[in-house]
């Protein structure tokens, strides 16, 4: 039996109305926001990393110009969802700390290695292409601190998109060798970027009451489908090919009808078990105990400035 409040905070959200920090909301509600916004702050954080490896082994300085920026622009991302997730009250610290101690999730995509520089790529022009099509929506989502950061992140996102197709399409139109690195890394970042939209809807517990509170607009394989109907086209245009035998369109919808995806791997990798995940959260660790430093400075400092100055 839902509560006379509840029933008019629903109200509001069926109105389109943003809600802020200061307004009423349910248990729930907070509760949700807290978990995806924290998953969220912290995938942009750890995805600085696979491409952070190759700042210093890019091929030319304007790539490495390029790719400096990007991974910048990923560190901002936290920072703005980090502050989103303080103004539901949860300090960054408290956030930070759940990721080093391993019970926090971030997306499954970046426990996978950038082992040439073709997988940068593969980086910007999927795994950013898939964060576009899920975070556009996000920014019409019901809670405005989270939506307002998420119109930045967007235009960030779209140049990130670009630069990876571009870096891309230099490859394929480079020697054999090249053509045959971007196929290669193309075959291993499909199917993890397919999986970073989340399990199907029917095995997705949070999607149905997060679409109510319009925390989520669209679900899992909505838009799962959309970023595949965009980018395989994409593909075929770079003469690339989808390592998946079964897909096809389909003249009826208009679709493209993907194979089945490995949900094993997907629930392997989340849990822990994938390739980097230990490795991703040793050098966040280790960079957190090299920080330390910083830390006392930063709070000394404050410190001296919090006395009055004497005349
Ligand atoms: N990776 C890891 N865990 C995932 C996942 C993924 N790709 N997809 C789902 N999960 C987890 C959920 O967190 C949830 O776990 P929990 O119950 O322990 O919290 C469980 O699987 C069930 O999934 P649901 O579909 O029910 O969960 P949600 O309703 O939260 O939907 C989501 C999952 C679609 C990922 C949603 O949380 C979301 O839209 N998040 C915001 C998008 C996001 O995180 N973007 C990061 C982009 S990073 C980036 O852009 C940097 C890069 O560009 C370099």
């Amino acid at each position: 039996q839902s509560t006379a409040l509840e029933v008019a905070f629903q109200t509001r959200i069926d109105r389109g109305d943003k809600i802020e920090p200061q307004d009423w909301m349910p248990g729930g509600y907070r509760s949700t926001l807290l978990r995806q916004i924290s998953q969220h702050a912290h995938s942009e954080y750890v995805g600085m990393l696979p491409e952070g490896f190759w700042i210093t082994r890019a091929p030319s300085l304007h790539r490495k110009c390029v790719l400096l920026a990007k991974v910048q622009d990923e560190a901002g991302h936290a920072q703005y969802l980090y502050s989103a997730l303080e103004s539901l009250g949860m300090d960054r610290d408290v956030a930070y700390q759940e990721l080093l101690a391993g019970r926090a999730k971030y997306l499954n995509i970046f426990n996978y290695p950038a082992l040439t520089w073709a997988d940068v790529g593969m980086i910007g022009w999927l795994t950013d292409g898939a964060a576009i099509v899920n975070q556009v929506p996000l920014s019409r989502g019901s809670y405005g601190p989270y939506a307002r950061a998420m119109v930045r992140i967007c235009q960030e996102e779209s140049f990130h998109h670009r630069q990876g197709f571009d870096l891309i399409r230099v490859l394929v139109e480079g020697t054999p060798e090249q053509r045959l690195m971007a196929q290669q890394a193309l075959d291993r970042w499909w199917w993890p970027t397919l999986m970073v939209f989340g399990p199907p809807d029917a095995d997705s517990p949070h999607s149905q009451q997060s679409m109510k509170w319009g925390i989520k607009l669209y679900s899992n394989d909505t838009l799962r489908q959309k970023f595949i109907d965009q980018t395989v086209p994409q593909i075929h245009y770079l003469g690339l090919s989808v390592p998946d035998p079964a897909l096809h369109l389909d003249p009826q919808t208009g679709h493209y009808q993907s194979g089945p995806i490995d949900w094993s791997e997907f629930r392997r990798v989340i849990m822990g078990e994938g390739q980097c995940n230990q490795h991703r959260l040793n050098s966040r660790r280790e960079s957190w105990r090299q920080g330390a430093w910083v830390r006392e400075a930063a709070a000394c400092h404050a410190a001296k400035q919090a006395v009055p100055h004497k005349e």
